[in-house]
């Protein structure tokens, strides 16, 4: 499938989870509506893309990967929803609509969010094929959880919130450290899962590691670089947002060119690691091609 065809498909996969709930709960219609509009919402759909694109570049199928795929997307609007908190970066616009907590106050905002890091394991737990062994299911599991909290996007966000206050000096170490776990935490999970549903070798697995590793640093770097080319028409969320609100970034940091540099080094790396992968995807190919004529 092309890309346009995976976010086809994630997205009618994802309409299943909610449909029914958003229309038939009572006294918890609130949760369900508020899970559902940002989840729901669109974005690019990368990660669950990256999911599927690797079960299937290695096994053929993506089909192992289906739930898992929709499980990252949870994941993914969570991190989104609490990140845009007044009490985190407080901001108004998400996926070019309201942000969930100024649709829904943010009491619901928390509270969805929650929902979501939990039913995205459980749709893990419950969907994925029978014919996967239960200890994969039970590693990619495991992988979900450590990418959702202090082992990932929640340790990279006590740094991106302390890094801001001034707390610690921001240097080369510190900025690794916030790219690495709050970004580059789920697209390792979206893309080791996707391995390991796959049946993958543990070679293979290891430089998909650190495809995913280099991957997840360029695009907080091509993320941070938008947010100061692009308008808030084309981000669908607030542009300029970074040096307003003191976040340490690589542009905050270093500059715009230095920045450039530094996201095309990772891109290269990630084209000689997925050649030494052996993964033949012009899925891959293309995520990375779209994003460097973006920046360039
Ligand atoms: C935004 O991710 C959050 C970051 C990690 C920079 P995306 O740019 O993938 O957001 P959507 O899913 O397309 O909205
Ligand atoms: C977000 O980084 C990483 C998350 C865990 C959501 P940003 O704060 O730069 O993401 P945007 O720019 O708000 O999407
Ligand atoms: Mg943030
Ligand atoms: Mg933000
Ligand atoms: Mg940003």
């Amino acid at each position: 499938m092309n890309i346009n065809e995976y976010k086809d498909f994630i997205n009618n996969s994802l309409e299943k989870y909610f449909g029914e709930r958003v229309q038939n709960s009572k006294y918890d219609k609130t949760l369900w509506k508020s899970m559902s509009y940002t989840t729901l919402l669109g974005g690019k759909r990368l990660r669950a893309i990256f999911c599927l694109e690797t079960c299937r570049a290695i096994c053929n199928s993506y089909k192992n990967a289906a739930a898992c795929a929709c499980a990252l997307e949870m994941l993914h609007a969570q991190s989104l929803i609490h990140d845009d908190l007044p009490c985190m970066d407080n901001d108004d616009l998400r996926r070019g609509k309201p942000s969930n907590h100024k649709v829904f106050g943010e009491a619901m905002a928390v509270l969805s969010g929650d929902a979501l890091i939990s039913l995205g394991a459980q749709v893990i737990i419950e969907e994925t094929p029978s014919s996967v062994e239960k200890s994969v299911i039970l590693d990619v599991v495991n992988l979900y959880l450590k990418a959702a909290g202090a082992f990932g996007i929640v340790a990279g966000q006590c740094a991106d919130i302390e890094a801001q206050n001034g707390k610690d000096k921001t240097d080369d170490e510190l900025l690794k450290y916030i790219h690495s776990y709050k970004t580059a935490a789920l697209f390792r999970c979206a893309i080791l899962s996707g391995a390991m549903l796959a049946g993958a070798s543990l070679d293979k697995i290891k430089l998909l590691d650190d495809f995913s590793q280099n991957f997840g640093l360029a695009f907080q770097i091509y993320d941070d670089i938008l947010d100061v080319t692009s308008t808030t028409k084309e981000l669908g969320k607030t542009a300029g947002k970074d040096e307003k609100e003191n976040k340490a970034t690589y542009v905050t940091l270093y500059g715009l060119k230095s920045a450039k540099e530094k996201f095309n080094e990772l891109i290269s790396d990630c084209h000689d690691i997925l050649k030494g992968a052996e993964i033949n995807s012009d899925v891959f190919l293309q995520i990375l091609n779209d994003m460097r004529e973006r920046v360039s």
